[in-house]
C-alpha cells in the first residue's frame, strides 16, 4: 500500500497485524471518548497563518536535559513494542537513534534494557511504572543506569488498569483468548513469519531477568495488572530518588494542581497525559488540559506532552499550547508494524517536513519561536 502521510500507517498496521495486537494499540479505555477527544481537539486548533517574513532559515533543534534533538519528538514508551515487528525495540530505537531523538524503553517491552541499549548511540530513556513490587523497580533502575540511560519517565497514571472493552472483543484477553490469538496469528502470515516466529523470544525482557525465567502475553496481562499499586502517593517517590539521580519525568499529569506538586517534588519534568485515553475515559483531552498547565508551571519544569499527536502540525500545535516537546506512541507503532524501522524512519521524516511547512507558515524560524502567537485565539 502507498503511505504518502503519517496517517496511511494506520491502515496498513491494521492489515498487517492479527487484530488482538492492532485493537490493543488502536484502543482505549471504556467508550473511548477521550481517545476520539485527544484527536478532534487538537486538530480544531487553528494555527494564525504568516506570510513574507524570509522563512529560509529554519531549526528545528532543541535542548533537553542537557541532551540535543533533531526536532521537538521524543519516541513513547510503549509496552510490548516487540509484538509490533521483530525485535522492535531495537528497530525503533535505532530509527530514534539515526534521527537523533530519544527513544523510550518501557517497563514490559519485549526486548530487555541490555540488548537495546548497545544497539545504539544516544542514551535511551526508561519507562517505569509504579509497582508492588519495589524490588523490580530498584532491580529496574539500577540496570537502566547500569546501561547508561539518561531519563527517567515515571508512570503515576496508573495505579489501577482502566478497562479496555476493546481487548476483550479482539481476544487480546476474555474468553477462549489464547485460542483466539493463535488462529488471529496464523491467518496473518506476513506477521507470523517475521514477528511470530523469527522475532522470538516473546518475553517481557526486563521482567524476565528479574524473575530468571521465561514470561510472555499471560504475565503481561497476569504479573503486570496484579502488580500495579493504587496506595502510591507523592511521598512514595522520594525513595526513586536514592536510586535514580539522573533527569525524571512525571508522565500522566492533567491537573495545574498536581503540575505545581511535580515541581514541588523536584520533578525535572512532566508529561501531560491521559495515557492515549487508556485510563479514565471522560477525562480532558490533553491539547484541553494543557494550557492552564502551561499557565501553572511553563519555565519551572520541562513540560512534555502526548495522546492524540498524530503529525506534524499536531506537534507544532502542542508546542503552541505550552509544550517543550511532544511523545509519540501510536504513530510510531502503526509504522514500525507496517514497515519496520524503515517504517519509523520514514515517519519521522514525514514529522519533520510537516513541522517544516507549519513553522514556515507560521512565522516560527525556531522551536522557542512556537508559541501561543502561532495560533488564532477562537472562542470554543
Ligand atoms: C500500558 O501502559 C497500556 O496503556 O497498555
Amino acid at each position: 500500500m502507498i503511505i504518502s502521510s503519517p496517517n496511511d500507517y494506520r491502515a496498513a498496521a491494521k492489515r498487517r497485524l492479527p487484530p488482538f495486537l492492532f485493537h490493543y494499540i488502536d484502543g482505549g479505555a471504556y467508550e473511548e471518548y477521550t481517545l476520539k477527544h485527544n484527536v478532534e481537539d487538537l486538530s480544531k486548533i487553528a494555527l494564525r497563518q504568516r506570510v513574507l517574513n524570509d522563512m529560509s532559515q529554519l531549526s528545528l533543534e532543541t535542548q533537553l536535559f542537557d541532551e540535543t534533538l533533531s526536532m521537538p519528538v521524543a519516541l513513547s514508551p510503549v509496552g510490548l513494542t516487540g509484538m509490533y515487528a521483530r525485535r522492535g525495540e531495537v528497530q525503533a530505537a535505532i530509527s530514534a537513534d539515526q534521527k537523533g531523538i530519544p527513544f523510550t524503553m518501557s517497563t514490559v517491552s519485549v526486548c530487555p534494557i541490555e540488548e537495546v541499549v548497545p544497539k545504539i548511540n544516544r542514551p535511551m530513556w526508561f519507562q517505569l511504572y509504579v509497582l508492588k513490587d519495589r524490588g523490580f523497580m530498584k532491580n529496574a533502575l539500577e540496570r537502566a543506569k547500569a546501561a547508561g540511560c539518561s531519563t527517567l519517565v515515571f508512570t503515576v497514571d496508573m495505579p489501577v488498569p482502566g478497562a479496555r472493552y476493546r481487548d476483550m472483543h479482539s481476544g487480546m484477553s476474555g474468553k477462549n483468548a489464547a485460542m483466539r490469538r493463535y488462529f488471529q496469528s496464523v491467518t496473518h502470515p506476513q506477521w507470523a513469519w517475521d514477528v511470530g516466529l523469527n522475532g522470538r523470544p516473546h518475553d517481557l525482557g526486563n521482567i524476565s531477568t528479574y524473575l530468571g525465567k521465561p514470561t510472555g502475553l499471560e504475565d503481561y496481562i497476569g504479573w503486570l495488572g496484579n502488580n500495579f499499586d493504587p496506595s502510591i502517593s507523592w511521598k512514595d517517590l522520594d525513595w526513586i530518588r536514592e536510586y535514580w539521580d539522573g533527569p525524571m519525568v512525571i508522565k500522566g499529569i492533567l491537573d495545574p494542581e498536581d503540575a505545581k506538586d511535580a515541581v514541588r517534588f523536584g520533578a525535572d519534568g512532566i508529561v501531560v497525559s491521559n495515557h492515549g485515553g487508556r485510563q479514565l475515559d471522560g477525562v480532558l483531552s490533553s491539547a484541553r488540559a494543557l494550557p492552564p498547565i502551561a499557565d501553572a508551571v511553563k519555565g519551572e519544569i520541562k513540560i512534555l506532552a502526548d495522546s492524540g499527536i498524530r503529525n506534524g502540525l499536531d506537534i507544532v500545535r502542542m508546542l503552541a499550547l505550552g509544550a517543550d516537546i511532544c511523545m509519540l506512541g501510536r504513530a510510531f507503532i502503526y509504522a514500525l508494524a507496517a514497515d519496520g524501522g524503515a517504517g519509523v524512519s520514514n515517519l519521522l521524516e514525514l514529522l519533520d517536513k510537516e513541522i517544516r511547512v507549519a513553522m514556515t507558515l507560521t512565522g516560527a524560524k525556531t522551536i522557542a519561536d512556537i508559541n501561543s502567537d502561532c495560533l488564532v485565539k477562537l472562542d470554543n
